[in-house]
């Protein structure tokens, strides 16, 4: 099977997602390389994009174990016509328990097939100067990882006449999945004495839950707590106060901080 065409969708407030799977991308040698962006807030409005016979690379982030809601409402837009698919979960390096099942599940649902699941590791959204978490990753050798894992899949469909030849892909996580954690009324704050107002926390919003008028509004029925805004923020404004979030950010750093490696299943 010869690979022209691959689409990159993904969801990725912080970024991390997106450097993963274009890495990905650079490893596959295809002519042609598109990208649906499910995060910006109109991303869940538009309507339904089908999918030939290119090759679909779906990347999420993981929250608590899963997938995040918000970004799965707008996965659904997507249709496959028995389309290949590789699925990539990026996590903080604690874990991603459910989270590539989960992916590989609903693209199967809505007509893809996977060939290959990633899990990749990002910088964790919940990081501050005081408890870091893997900070700058996906770095160099992260990448490089990525890249080459694009060409086993390459290698993969160029050894195949059609997906009829594929045995099924096994992935790790349990079904019924994790329940989901609520995030609920847990959102960033902004001190006004650093805010300038520029409008960047609400620009990087995935949800629209931030307004900036004369002072920066934050809606907390909205808000998924994915801390765009703040690693966004140039001044420093924008940070997390709530105590449960601390106290994460604290276990994580104490208990989670040993490398983590990416893992491929082919
Ligand atoms: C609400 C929330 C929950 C998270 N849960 C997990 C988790 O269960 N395991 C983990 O290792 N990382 C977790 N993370 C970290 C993200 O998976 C990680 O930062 C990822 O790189 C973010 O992707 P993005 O840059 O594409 O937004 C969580 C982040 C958020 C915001």
């Amino acid at each position: 099977m010869q690979v022209d065409m691959v689409k990159l969708i993904c969801f990725s407030p912080t970024g991390t997602t997106r450097k993963i799977l274009r890495g990905l991308a650079a490893g596959m040698q295809a002519a042609q390389v598109e990208e649906i962006d499910l995060t910006p807030p109109d991303a869940c409005s538009k309507e339904v994009v089908e999918l030939g016979s290119e090759l679909a690379v779906m990347g999420m982030p993981v929250y608590a174990g899963r997938l995040p809601p918000e970004a799965v409402a707008r996965l659904q837009r997507l249709r496959g016509n028995q389309t290949p698919a590789v699925l990539v979960v990026v996590y903080g390096n604690r874990a991603y328990e459910d989270a590539l099942l989960e992916l590989s599940d609903l693209a199967s649902a809505a007509g893809f097939v996977p060939v290959a699941g990633g899990a990749f590791i990002g910088e964790h959204s919940f990081t501050s100067d005081a408890a870091p978490l893997s900070v700058g990753r996906p770095d160099a050798v992260d990448l490089a990882k990525a890249a080459q894992f694009g060409e086993s899949v390459h290698a993969k469909l160029e050894g195949m006449t059609s997906l009829d030849d594929l045995s099924p892909l096994v992935l790790p996580g349990n079904r019924p999945y994790r329940d989901l954690k609520q995030w609920e009324n847990l959102m960033p704050e902004t001190d006004e004495a650093l805010c300038t107002l520029c409008g960047d926390c609400a620009d990087v919003c995935p949800t629209g839950a931030v307004t900036v008028k004369d002072s920066v509004q934050t809606d907390g029925e909205k808000c998924i707590v994915c801390c765009a805004c703040i690693k966004v923020c140039p001044t420093g404004a924008r940070m997390m106060h709530n105590k449960r979030i601390l106290k994460t950010a604290n276990w994580l750093f104490e208990n989670c901080s040993e490398r983590r490696e990416p893992e491929v299943f082919l």
